[in-house]
């Protein structure tokens, strides 16, 4: 099986790129952070405080079942049997993913998840740790990055589009204080694996950014 793993900070384009290069290669597409996004819906939904009570929503994640359908139009995620993908794009849900992925147990859970998901496919997977961690043996591994001001722009213009009243400001501190959860959590800090290839998206278009992910997969396969 084939797999590659792109890691990179929020709002880098990981997920359109994955996603497009995914369909120009006939992978499967796999959105790691859509588990971790659920994950905290979850526990928002049960009241839980979880940067304050990590055991009790550590204990919540526990009890629930994600399944992920590929669809025409990409990874649809359920969460306990409803389809909560719209749901889990919300900027309160991304601030609850960043909690709820530091908590060691929770990782355990979805990692497990994800390698089982990834075992009998070729997949591209997006994340975190996807090339330090969940497929430490894909054999293309790539750092997605982009300054923090050009990633908060594209977050802004996604949201705008979608219709939701947030500021530019609010958009970049966000950005910046999940990119501090990220990569000061105790439990798999966001860092580019050893082997992988670095690609800084700041000055590249879409279409740039995605031919460049398709030549770095195409040289190893
Ligand atoms: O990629 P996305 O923005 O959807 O991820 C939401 C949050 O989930 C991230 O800020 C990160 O804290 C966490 N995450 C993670 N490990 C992954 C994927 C996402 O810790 N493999």
């Amino acid at each position: 099986m084939f797999k590659v793993a792109i890691d990179g900070p929020g709002g880098a384009g990981k997920s359109t790129i994955s996603k497009a290069a995914a369909k120009q290669k006939g992978f499967v597409y796999i959105d790691t952070g859509a588990m971790y996004r659920a994950a905290a819906l979850f526990c928002m939904r049960q009241g839980i405080d979880i940067q304050n009570n990590p055991e009790r929503a550590a204990a919540a994640v526990d009890t629930i079942s994600i399944d992920i359908d590929y669809q025409q139009d990409g990874q649809h995620i359920y969460l306990n049997g409803e389809d909560v993908s719209e749901q889990i794009r919300t900027p309160e849900v991304s601030m609850g993913a960043s909690e709820v992925s530091a908590i060691g147990k929770v990782r355990e859970r979805l990692v497990a998840f994800q390698q089982e998901l990834a075992a009998s496919k070729n997949v591209i997977m997006d994340g975190r740790d996807i090339g330090t961690k969940v497929l430490p043996d894909a054999q293309v591994k790539i750092f997605l990055t982009a300054s923090a001001e050009v990633r908060a722009k594209r977050r802004y213009d996604e949201l705008v589009a979608k219709g939701d009243d947030v500021s530019f400001h609010e958009v970049l501190k966000d950005i910046e204080k999940r990119d501090r959860n990220d990569e000061t959590r105790a439990v798999s800090p966001l860092k580019p694996a050893e082997d992988s290839v670095l690609l800084d998206t700041s000055a590249l278009s879409f279409a740039e950014s995605l031919q460049a992910v398709v030549d770095i997969i195409d040289k190893k396969l």
